[in-house]
């Protein structure tokens, strides 16, 4: 009984405490984010973007990658291409609509660079990195968005070295 008691009131209390999902209308933890809970989420996504958001990431580890297969840090590469591909399927989490441009270098394009990467040979990465690249190109003249023409990077701007 007692123990019946004490679950009844915790159930209580849990009612009382449940915040009103729509009908909260605080700013949140800095003052900025303002409205209904739909709305706070709104902004977020937002703030958050879409596909070129993602890209933004894509093209960071893109490059670092390159560097870390001209420093032979294949812990590195194999690293950064596994960040790559999270970006990536977050990013078509995001726009689905990308999804059909995106399979080919889903599943062939990063699963090649990775096999080159294991290999841990020089020459293997410099080959799969530069299908690699126009892959990217290739994805780009699908999206319609064939100006952004990607190139392996001529100048080191990261801050991991390991030679
Ligand atoms: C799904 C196909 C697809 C693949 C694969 C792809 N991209 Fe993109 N990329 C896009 C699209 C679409 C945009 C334009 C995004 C937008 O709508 O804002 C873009 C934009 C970019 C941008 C410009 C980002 C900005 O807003 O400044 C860069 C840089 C970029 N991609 C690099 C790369 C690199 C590097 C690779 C290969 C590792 C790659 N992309 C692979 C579709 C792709």
């Amino acid at each position: 009984m007692k123990y019946l008691l004490a679950i009844g009131f915790m159930a209580t209390l849990l009612i009382y405490c449940a915040p009103a999902a729509d009908e909260s209308t605080s700013a949140g933890r800095d003052g900025w984010l303002s409205g209904t809970t739909d709305e706070k989420f709104e902004t977020i996504t937002e703030h958050l973007g879409g596909f070129g958001k993602a890209m933004l990431e894509v093209n960071l580890r893109y490059i670092e990658m390159f560097w870390a297969g001209e420093d032979e840090n294949w812990d590195y590469a194999a690293y950064q291409l596994e960040e790559l591909e999270e970006a990536i399927e977050d990013g078509l989490q995001r726009r689905p609509a990308r999804a059909s441009s995106a399979e080919h270098f889903v599943t062939v394009v990063i699963p090649e660079m990775e096999a080159a990467i294991e290999t841990r040979n020089k020459d293997n990465f410099d080959r799969a990195f530069e299908l690699f690249t126009t892959q990217c190109n290739s994805c780009h003249a699908m999206e319609n968005v064939a100006f952004i023409r990607i190139q392996p990077p001529k100048v080191r701007t990261g801050s991991v070295f390991f030679k």
